[in-house]
């Protein structure tokens, strides 16, 4: 069957049946990843530029290594290394790559809506590796992937509940969609100056104290303070931020026995989550990052053979 989508901009794009066949793609590339040798020749030929307009560092090395388990090439551009910095636009970026004839770009972006601008315009695959507040479809399908395979695959009466900065995360706003459609509940919970508005019109329950939404939950989903997407004057200071909202092993009693602990990084240890929380046995971030690279292997196959 042959995969109809030409780029992947949020989550929503996708179908229930899409993400299986994403994961089921995923799962089959997770052997690849334990094998002494980590390399196949699917996608020998093909190209992927990553288009990091933004700093990163798990999403982009992924990506990468993706790219060359497959055995495509890949290309990396920065802002601080590309013409973007001496005033060129994002158009006139993208048709310059699209001249060099890339079979996908992969694009994060500070801007809220660049992967679709440039996707309008390109025939290549576009990838949106994050784009402002907006949305990081891939993260929030390696998240789902992770905690997939942690409950051997079942969402249906599990809870997750999202902490800490909702207002200014891509990445809470991809994981509620595609957790919700999964069949798990989800909470998101944070301090009120850090909620987005209109969040009566998302599916979730919103806990306005950590207690109420830590209680019984599924799992966790730690989210770093967005602090270069922020005002200023929306926290009284980190270490109160920490203190009220952290979560600890202390705040995670609350939680179901075994809750599982995620986090898409970068961590910022002792203020969104403790330290020893972070390395403990029923923490996943480590987990995602790995299934990272099988879930971006399974998109980059994907989206680069779909022509075929
Ligand atoms: C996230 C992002 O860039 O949105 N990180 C990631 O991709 N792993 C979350 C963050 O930066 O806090």
């Amino acid at each position: 069957m042959h995969w109809t989508h030409k780029d992947l901009l949020d989550v929503c794009d996708l179908s229930t049946g899409d993400v299986e066949r994403i994961f089921e793609t995923a799962d089959s590339f997770m052997e690849i990843n334990r094998r002494p040798v980590k390399k196949v020749p699917t996608l020998k030929g093909r190209s992927v530029v990553l288009f990091f307009a933004e700093p990163s560092t798990r999403t982009k090395t992924s990506f990468d290594v993706a790219a060359k388990r497959l055995s495509a090439d890949s290309f990396s551009l920065a802002k601080s290394g590309s013409s973007l910095s001496k005033g060129e636009s994002l158009k006139d970026t993208a048709w310059t790559l699209q001249a060099m004839n890339p079979d996908a770009i992969v694009l994060r972006d500070s801007r809220s809506g660049a992967a679709r601008f440039i996707a309008e315009r390109l025939d290549c695959s576009v990838i949106n590796a994050g784009d402002g507040w907006h949305a990081h479809p891939t993260q929030a399908l390696l998240d789902a992937f992770t905690l997939r395979r942690a409950w051997g695959g079942e969402f249906s009466g599990r809870t997750v509940t999202i902490l800490g900065d909702i207002a200014h995360s891509r990445v809470a706003r991809s994981n509620v969609n595609l957790l919700t459609r999964l069949g798990a509940e989800v909470r998101v919970c944070g301090p009120r100056t850090l909620l987005p508005p209109r969040l009566d019109t998302w599916p979730v329950t919103v806990c306005h104290d950590l207690e109420s939404g830590v209680d019984g939950a599924d799992a966790v989903m730690c989210l770093r303070l967005q602090l270069e997407r922020q005002q200023d004057g929306l926290l009284p200071s980190l270490r109160e931020y920490a203190r009220t909202w952290g979560l600890s092993r202390r705040t995670l009693r609350k939680a179901k026995g075994g809750a599982k602990v995620l986090h898409p990084g970068p961590i910022n240890r002792g203020v969104e989550i403790a330290s020893d929380l972070a390395d403990d046995a029923d923490s996943l971030i480590l987990d995602q990052v790995a299934s990272g690279v099988a879930v971006r292997m399974a998109l980059l196959f994907l989206f680069l053979t779909r022509k075929d």
